[in-house]
């Protein structure tokens, strides 16, 4: 890469600390210049832990004080908003964690704002940035599985954050659909080449939770004659999470998680690949690796800006049709 980037952080909770600043720490090009937080006991442990300069709980000082190459937002999502029109008068990248915004209109409102800005702004849509999932899209578009017709995506895990802002439509928009549905939602979407939507049928359960969904399905059809189907639950009782994402197409079909791709050849069926090296944990921290590697190469101008705020906004209209059909139990036409 060209050069060291300088780069803030804003919010250092759960993902932060699980994930982001573990894989910086990594990272030779890339350095935490300032982390700002309005828990000012987690910004200092962070501080320390990571050896950062600086730390700020007001994020207006934070942004006033330092110039950054680059800016990561992993605040809640009711707050990506507001931080984000903040960070465009001062830095011209940003990584925003997904969901963008809690509703459609504020996404495109945040789309609109950066855009007229000429800042770039990645959305934290990790899913497609698994290995395995990378080799399924590119035997997709070698035509290896003929058209595909069907993808069958799937996430249960127990709820994901102990932070109660989760469970809060205001916060966070929506149940498990804002929390897992939409990232592979975004997987099944990119593995088709993001079709037109022609309509959705979707079911909502709320088990354990009242206002917001914790499991829910839908059957999303395409205008090329696809369909996308979907579960998620936040209410697993494993110890493991399963995830899974499935594409059927006229000549093959890829299983995820592990990877297998069988093939009609003629008129044989043939196992083509069956990779059970990683383990699914192993898969999971990869896609983001490969996540924050591609977000610093497009920073440098050495990669291709992708999971835009323009794709967020397709993704979050889709999931607010999704919340409309569960409500009035019918098939929403697009
Ligand atoms: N891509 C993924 O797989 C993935 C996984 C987990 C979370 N997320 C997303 O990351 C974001 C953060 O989630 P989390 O689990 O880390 O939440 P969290 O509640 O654990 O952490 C958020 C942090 O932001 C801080 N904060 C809140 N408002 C702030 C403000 N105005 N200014 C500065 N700091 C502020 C909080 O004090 C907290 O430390 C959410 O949008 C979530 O959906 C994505």
């Amino acid at each position: 890469m060209k050069k060291e980037i300088e780069i803030g952080i804003i919010g250092c909770g759960a993902v932060a600390q699980i994930i982001h600043l573990p894989l910086i720490k990594k990272l030779s090009n890339v350095k935490v210049k300032a982390i700002c937080d309005i828990d000012k006991r987690k910004l200092n442990a962070i501080k320390e832990k990571y050896n950062i300069e600086l730390a700020y709980s007001s994020p207006e000082k934070f942004f006033q004080e330092n110039e950054f190459d680059a800016v990561m937002i992993l605040t809640p999502t009711n707050t990506h908003k507001e931080i984000a029109e903040l960070a465009s008068d001062y830095c011209k990248n940003l990584f925003i964690e997904k969901p963008a915004a809690p509703t459609f209109k504020e996404t495109e409102e945040l789309e609109k704002i950066l855009a007229r800005k000429n800042v770039n702004a990645m959305i934290g849509f990790n899913m497609r940035f698994r290995p395995d999932a990378m080799l399924m899209k590119s035997l997709v578009e070698a035509k290896e599985f003929g058209t595909p017709y069907l993808v069958r995506v799937g996430w249960f895990r127990p709820r994901s954050s102990s932070q109660s802002w989760f469970v809060n439509k205001s916060y966070a928009g929506g149940g498990v659909i804002m929390d897992l549905a939409i990232n592979i939602i975004d997987l099944a979407m990119w593995m088709l080449d993001y079709p037109e939507i022609y309509s959705v049928t979707a079911y909502n359960f709320y088990h354990t939770t009242k206002n917001v969904e914790d499991s829910a399905t839908a059957m999303i059809k395409t205008k090329k004659e696809q369909v996308i189907n979907f579960e998620v639950s936040w209410t697993l009782s494993s110890e493991d999470e399963f995830f899974y994402c499935n594409l059927f197409g006229t000549e093959g079909v890829g299983l995820l998680n592990p990877l297998r791709v069988f093939k009609q050849v003629g008129t044989s069926r043939m196992e083509l690949m069956n990779s059970t090296r990683m383990t699914s944990s192993n898969l999971y921290i990869k896609s983001y690796e490969n996540e924050l590697k591609h977000f610093f190469a497009a920073v440098n101008g050495l990669g291709k800006w992708v999971s835009t705020l323009k794709e967020a906004c397709a993704r979050m209209k889709l999931i607010e049709t999704i919340y409309k059909s569960a409500q009035s139990n019918k098939e929403i036409k697009l």
